[in-house]
């Protein structure tokens, strides 16, 4: 059948945008021009939430997600620029080996321009990850997995809320998953391992991955590189932001098809070959150490606030940080190459995954509260037993998933740059409408 091609917007002619395949300790200066049309092709016929009206609808920055960037380079979401314009962006690439991507960020707008496909991914290699002898070249595929609404015109649909002046909604979930650009796609692959670099690209959308044959996986790194040693999985729960890196054998499928599904959806099928050359990569046991941060060296332990608020006389939904919108003062400010604890309670409903630009962190660990006995006196009172991080975040993060009624805790070394940087919450409806707050490192 003949299908309309579908309008998306992207990098040099591609969406999601190329690979980029950079070194550590190789800097790299990069120019982001932006050549969008003037007019955004997907709706936005309403003031922007922390904007003035004389703002132009196109305008676009763009982020190095889990980049130690210094901060004028970092895609803060008020440095956007307008068609026409562009910023060069400095990348030291002074970090471990990663799985990285970089997106649109402008203020307010960025859920719309990452929706109509302002993303890609970015790898960092050094040489602990070349001595492993991973799956690599052709065996090395990158997964940017993101749901879109496509109307029976093949076009994107993004969708706007009814309540007047207020027409944003709190998530946006596709009916279609896509796989690098394409809808139920397959890939070839021979009988052999495989190393599939995994991004959840989604505005909204959580994944649990499995095979649909049951077939085990080995996640070796997740957000901020390799884990200590590859841990076994039959399914893996990707928030927004998150990766996976994930080792696949599929040596004894050979001549079989296989499904990857998150719980009932197909994202992609592997058709394995019958017969293929021989496979000289390696799956290590030890990956690269990861010291745990003692608690005891974090100088400083902040209490943040995940809210909702329901807006009874239009219905609409208000989502915050420590009840505060994006233009108020900073209140979270770090002092340079110091540790601290960051414990989130999530007073909603929902998961969020919060992301904190520069830098990266471990997770300690969950517990559940009382969010009633919060309400009435901001009093934390622990309901469940404490569940440490689990295996698949165990490395480097940096995007942690904030369970309701649960207090998150994190433990955050501030090195790299002084500066003004955000954190947000990475379901980007949410991020756009006042669930993130700029932080400043002292
Ligand atoms: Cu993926 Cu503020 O970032
Ligand atoms: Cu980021
Ligand atoms: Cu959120």
């Amino acid at each position: 059948r003949d299908l309309p091609a579908t309008r998306v917007w992207g990098f040099n002619d591609s969406s999601p945008g190329p690979v980029f395949e950079t070194r550590s300790g190789e800097p790299l200066l990069v120019e982001w021009a932006n050549e969008l049309p003037l007019k955004h092709f997907l709706p936005i016929d309403y003031t922007l939430p922390g904007a003035e009206k004389s703002v132009p609808e196109v305008r676009s920055v763009v982020h190095l997600h889990g980049g130690r960037t210094p901060p004028d380079s970092d895609g803060y979401p008020e440095d956007w620029y307008v068609p026409g314009k562009s910023a060069v962006n400095f990348y030291p690439n002074q970090q471990d080996a990663a799985t990285l991507f970089y997106h649109d960020h402008a203020m307010g707008i960025n859920r719309l321009n990452v929706y109509a496909g302002l993303q890609g991914m970015f790898l960092i290699r050094d040489a602990v990850e070349d001595a492993l002898n991973l799956p690599s070249g052709k065996y090395e595929v990158p997964l940017v997995i993101y749901d879109r609404f496509l109307r029976k015109d093949g076009q994107l649909e993004y969708p706007v809320s009814a309540i007047p002046g207020k027409p944003w909604v709190p998530e946006v979930f596709g009916n279609v998953v896509l796989v690098n650009g394409k809808a139920m796609p397959y890939l070839e692959v021979e009988p052999r391992k495989y190393r599939l670099r995994i991004l959840n690209g989604s505005n909204a959308r959580f994944y649990r991955l499995s095979f649909d044959n049951g077939h085990e996986f080995h996640m070796i790194g997740s957000d901020q590189g390799l884990l200590e040693s590859p841990l076994t999985l039959r399914r893996l729960q990707l928030a927004p932001a998150e990766r996976a890196d994930v080792v696949v054998d599929f040596s004894k499928c050979a001549g079989k098809r296989m499904q990857l599904v998150s719980d009932s959806l197909q994202v992609m099928q592997f058709r394995v070959a019958a017969q293929g050359g021989a496979d000289t990569s390696a799956l290590p046991m030890k990956l690269r150490a990861v010291e745990r941060i003692k608690e005891t060296t974090a100088v400083k332990t902040r209490l943040l606030t995940l809210d909702e608020h329901l807006n009874l006389a239009d219905q609409s939904m208000d989502m915050m940080l420590n009840n505060t919108p994006w233009h108020m003062p900073v209140t979270e400010k770090p002092v340079i190459d110091t540790t601290e604890i960051w414990e989130f309670v999530n007073l909603t409903e929902d998961t969020h995954p919060i992301h904190l630009h520069l830098v990266r962190f471990q997770i300690l660990d969950r517990q559940r509260i009382d969010t009633n006995a919060f309400f009435d006196n901001r009093t934390v009172s622990f309901m469940g037993s404490v569940e440490p991080a689990k295996g698949s975040e165990a490395g480097w993060k940096d995007t942690v998933r904030a369970d309701p009624g649960t207090l998150t805790r994190i433990i955050v070394p501030f090195k790299g740059y002084a500066g003004r940087y955000v954190w947000h919450c990475h379901l980007l409806e949410h991020e756009d409408n006042e669930m993130m707050r700029p932080y400043e490192i002292l």
